[in-house]
């Protein structure tokens, strides 16, 4: 019989040594490479972050130009995988299954390059993956990637074949920034756990891809901005939440597996939508957004007042995405054009000092069968 104390989820089990960030889900902080979230976000460029990942330091200036040439020169994809993303599209599949689909063929035609190149190549092309699914999913042509343009801009380029607004790129870029890395959640762990068999980086963030796309994680944000868009829309707010409660529904938005007071990721996605939106028509929405926020903190609290359930990170990104221009079916794949940078970090980290990641579990079938001939079943 096996003794071992059965841990479902995981929950509270240090499973990796890593230096990418570091997460008080009590105090309510994260840092990313060593810098609090909020001085990352607001001032980095995204390839500044991917390369402190990657390198466990911020680039000189040379380096940066270097760095950023290097991943716009991986951007392409071959023929055959605009093929595989116009079927994906024509058949109106998801965007995370068209971003499985594509970060699987990530590794066709770059020859045998080392981890390292590979964690670049997967970095550089996931955008160009998305923009191409989002493309041909709106009777268009994909549009070529801009070598003078840095990866947010870039990718906010060939969503739409029009240069963007330097306010939403800062706003993407601010996104990126945020939630590039947060310890060993689902998808990380994913990604981690592929490579401690010595497999590669593509098979690991295809899989990662696979764990992000669930509600419980990076499914979320969609969600959110129905919910907040049907809230500003009727009114009511209080109204909504009981509803939603007394049907035993969860609150999209809200609630986190670490945290037990606000993500503290939630503070720099609202200064970026704020600084948006008052720029925008859809001001109000903001306030509306805002409005919501606490309401469904109070309700929460009084609904399970045995567990705090706070605002996590997807709450704001529906509001900040939307204000970027992101499509509400691309919120949690743009989630993966940031994401994948830490899920390769993750990686070559495991790499670095590996152990197959293999635990057990508690067997409760049958101990007492003997075997019946199918003739006599
Ligand atoms: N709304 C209503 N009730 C909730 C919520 C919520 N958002 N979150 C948790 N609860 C309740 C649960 O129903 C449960 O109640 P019970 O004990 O009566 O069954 C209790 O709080 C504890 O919930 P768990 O599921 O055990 O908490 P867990 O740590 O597994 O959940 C999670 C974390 C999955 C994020 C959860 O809070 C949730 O489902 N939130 C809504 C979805 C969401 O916002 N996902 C994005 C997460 S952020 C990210 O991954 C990037």
């Amino acid at each position: 019989m096996d003794s071992s104390e059965l841990n479902q989820g995981l929950e509270g089990v240090s499973v990796a040594e890593t230096s990418l960030s570091r997460i008080d889900g009590e105090a309510g902080e994260l840092l990313i490479g060593g810098l609090p979230v909020a001085e990352l976000a607001t001032n980095a460029a995204y390839e500044e972050s991917v390369f402190l990942l990657f390198e466990g330091r911020l680039p000189t200036a040379a380096e940066l130009d270097d760095f950023r040439a290097d991943l716009a020169r991986r951007r392409e994809i071959c023929d055959s995988v605009r093929a595989v993303l116009r079927r994906a599209a024509d058949e109106e599949k998801p965007a995370m299954d068209a971003l499985r689909m594509g970060a699987a063929t990530a590794n066709l035609g770059t020859g045998t390059d080392s981890s390292r190149e590979t964690a670049r190549r997967v970095v550089a092309v996931f955008p160009t993956i998305v923009a191409t699914y989002w493309r041909y999913r709106q009777g268009d042509d994909p549009v070529e990637s801009r070598e003078d343009l840095g990866h947010a801009a870039n990718y906010l380029y060939m969503l739409t074949g029009e240069e963007p607004s330097e306010a939403a790129v800062r706003g993407l870029e601010t996104y990126l920034n945020t939630v590039i890395d947060h310890g060993v959640n689902a998808s990380t762990f994913t990604a981690r756990t592929v490579v401690s068999t010595e497999s590669d980086l593509v098979s690991a963030a295809t899989a990662a891809v696979g764990s992000l796309k669930g509600p419980l994680h990076g499914g979320a944000p969609g969600p959110v901005l129905d919910m907040l868009r049907d809230v500003h829309e009727r009114g009511d707010p209080e109204g909504y939440v009981r509803a939603k409660l007394d049907a035993g529904e969860r609150l999209m938005g809200f609630g986190h597996r670490v945290y037990r007071v606000r993500d503290p990721r939630a503070p720099v996605l609202s200064s970026a939508a704020e600084r948006l939106y008052a720029e925008s028509a859809d001001e109000d929405f903001f306030e509306t957004v805002r409005a919501f926020e606490s309401v469904a903190v109070d309700a929460l609290a009084e609904h399970k007042s045995d567990r705090r359930l706070e605002t996590n990170v997807e709450y704001y990104t529906a509001a900040l995405l939307d204000g970027v221009g992101v499509p509400q079916e691309l919120f949690t794949a743009t989630f993966g054009v940031s994401r994948v940078a830490g899920w390769t970090a993750h990686c070559l980290e495991q790499s670095e000092d590996n152990r197959l990641v293999r635990p057990v579990s508690r067997y409760v079938g049958e101990t007492d069968r003997t075997w019946t001939p199918v003739t006599d079943r």
